[in-house]
């Protein structure tokens, strides 16, 4: 497929909110509001973003499948300091997932075969969602299928419930045995996107896959069909293999590779489509500590989600954010969109 490089736009209808301004992150280090003056007399930056349609109080929030829905770490930090918050994928029927080894730790990241094991929408309605919504930030929901009519019967699901703020569409995970995952193919992601853009206004996230040849065509093959925003992306296909049993370790052979190893790799990715496309980007990909969610954000990237660094350090989250205001403040910065895009050449 031939994609129109430089010409797909993100909607924008800004949305807040309710009942805060945006910016603040309370239970944060910073105790004034953004614009006032700290003690030292600097002002609080700013950190709300716009990713398309949707507004965020701070550009940093959970990867999908490394989080839950947040009630174990609800007792670690504040969870409405967070951008959003994100529930691990939720697919049409309950599944079991891959069989086991599903995870497996190399000096390189982290690898898993998990394949979206869950108890399907029902106990996602009745026993997440509800605790989402308590979380006092945004809600995005995480949603996938294997194929068109799963998307559109979940999307439907979901656009019937309140206080859902967006969702996102794993088109990417490569450890589904039993299909092949969308992004993987500009004309599929088009093709999903057209068929479900009709059956919400809710705004779509379309998750991609670092797994192709040309990035940029499936990312603008999701905004021409209706997403409102990109998530870039999933984890890199990977494997690992037991030495004394002579066999692969995990139980479908292969699996995704995430953490820092991958950081390098999906800023590129994220790199090449701010420089080619006007849509708005999440960044996903090895974002352990500030210094990873600046360069992002250097790059053009609006926000960025926080993954397996959770598993290692549950309070990852909050000390990025305040790690990122302290840059913007050590700068000079009064606004986190002051540095995105900043090391990019089309914005200089
Ligand atoms: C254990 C595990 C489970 C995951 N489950 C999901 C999932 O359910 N849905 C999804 O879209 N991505 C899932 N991912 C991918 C992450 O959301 C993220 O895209 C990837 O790990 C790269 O980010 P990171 O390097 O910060 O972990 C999973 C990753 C891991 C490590």
């Amino acid at each position: 497929m031939e994609a129109k490089r430089g010409q797909v736009q993100g909607r924008t209808v800004p949305g807040t909110v309710p009942g805060e301004a945006p910016g603040t992150a309370p239970g944060m280090a910073s105790a004034a509001a953004p614009g006032e003056a700290t003690g030292a007399g600097v002002p609080v930056p700013d950190l709300s973003v716009q990713i398309g349609p949707l507004r965020l109080k701070a550009p940093v929030m959970p990867a999908s499948g490394c989080f839950n829905v947040g009630q174990e770490v609800a007792h670690l930090f504040d969870l409405s300091c967070m951008g959003a918050v994100i529930n691990k994928t939720v697919m049409p029927t309950p599944r079991p997932g891959n069989p086991p080894h599903r995870v497996l730790e190399r000096s390189a990241g982290l690898i898993n075969s998990i394949g979206i094991p869950g108890k399907g929408p029902e106990y996602f309605l009745q026993h997440q969602l509800p605790f989402m919504r308590s979380a006092g930030t945004r809600v995005i929901v995480s949603i996938g299928g294997l194929s068109e009519t799963d998307f559109v019967a979940l999307i439907a699901l979901m656009d019937a419930q309140e206080g859902i703020d967006a969702l996102e569409l794993d088109l990417s995970c490569p450890n589904h045995a039993e299909s092949v995952p969308f992004a993987l193919s500009a004309r599929a992601t088009g093709s999903l996107l057209r068929a479900v853009r009709g059956v919400t206004r809710l705004p779509l996230i379309a998750k991609l896959s670092p797994n192709v040849s040309d990035i940029v065509a499936v990312a603008a093959a999701a905004m021409e069909a209706g997403a409102d925003a990109l998530c870039v992306a999933n984890t890199y296909p990977a494997m690992g293999i037991d030495l004394e049993e002579r066999r692969p370790v995990l139980g479908i052979q292969t699996g995704g590779l995430s953490g820092p190893a991958i950081k390098p790799m999906t800023l590129r990715l994220v790199w090449q489509i701010v420089g080619e496309l006007d849509a708005p980007v999440i960044a996903c990909g090895g974002v352990t500590r500030w210094q990873d969610a600046v360069e992002y954000l250097l790059a053009g990237a609006r926000a960025v989600q926080v993954g397996t660094a959770n598993f290692t350090n549950p309070r990852a989250i909050p000390e990025i954010i305040d790690g990122v205001r302290a840059y913007l403040e050590r700068h000079g910065f009064t606004r986190v969109t002051d540095i995105i895009g900043a090391a990019h050449p089309r914005r200089t």
